[in-house]
């Protein structure tokens, strides 16, 4: 319907809007993709502007798809319409129209779609996110295990096919786009959270 197609149209727009680098630029007047990993998300807004920026970053890049899916999810408009919307602001953060389609790699803004519409889900794929940043202290890495493990946990706590689905498309664009992450991973010159050395692009 045309209420769907606008949603999901405003969906993506929001979702394409990157606060990393309006945030870095307006506070720190440093552009995140000449600094660190080049990523305009929270993890190297921090590289580039400081833990507030970071925060600050985090903060906005979860809530621009939190508010629509939660707005999606308490209208109880059906699983499908939900995961257009989810999708849409995950796509926008990933595929922005505002920045040539380069944009970041869609952790903060993958658990803002799924908080308000698999809260189970979300909250131990968090607490995986959490054991694997304490444990071996790369941002990356626990992004993709947390990403990864998704699929699995909308699955075991009952989310519906749409949910799946949204989980798996999460969890396999996260992957694809941290392959520089998993490359430097593999061959130790990944920075590990706090460390500002500057990683290869
Ligand atoms: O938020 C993305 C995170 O998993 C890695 O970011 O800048 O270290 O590539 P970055």
């Amino acid at each position: 319907s045309l209420n769907l197609s606008l949603s999901v149209i405003a969906a993506y727009l929001l979702g394409a809007v990157p606060f990393g680098l309006l945030l870095s630029k307006l506070l720190a007047k440093r552009d995140p993709r000449e600094y660190g990993s080049g990523n305009i998300g929270a993890t190297n807004a921090m590289r580039t502007g400081g833990k507030l920026v970071g925060i600050l970053t985090l903060l906005a890049d979860i809530a621009k798809s939190l508010v629509p899916v939660a707005i999606a999810v308490a209208l109880e408009l059906p699983e499908a319409w939900i995961a257009a919307i989810a999708a849409a602001s995950f796509v926008g953060h990933v595929f922005p129209v505002y920045l040539k389609f380069k944009g970041g790699k869609g952790v903060a803004t993958m658990l803002g779609a799924m908080l308000p519409w698999q809260p189970l889900a979300s909250l131990l794929g968090v607490i995986i996110f959490a054991l694997l940043i304490w444990r071996f202290r790369y941002v990356s890495l626990a992004s993709i295990g947390g990403a990864v493990a998704l699929p699995l946990l909308i699955w075991i706590t009952g989310g519906s096919i749409p949910a799946l689905i949204v989980g798996l498309l999460f969890a396999s664009l996260v992957a694809i786009k941290h392959a520089g992450n998993i490359r430097r991973l593999i061959d130790g010159s990944e920075p590990a959270l706090g460390e500002k050395r500057k990683a290869s692009p």
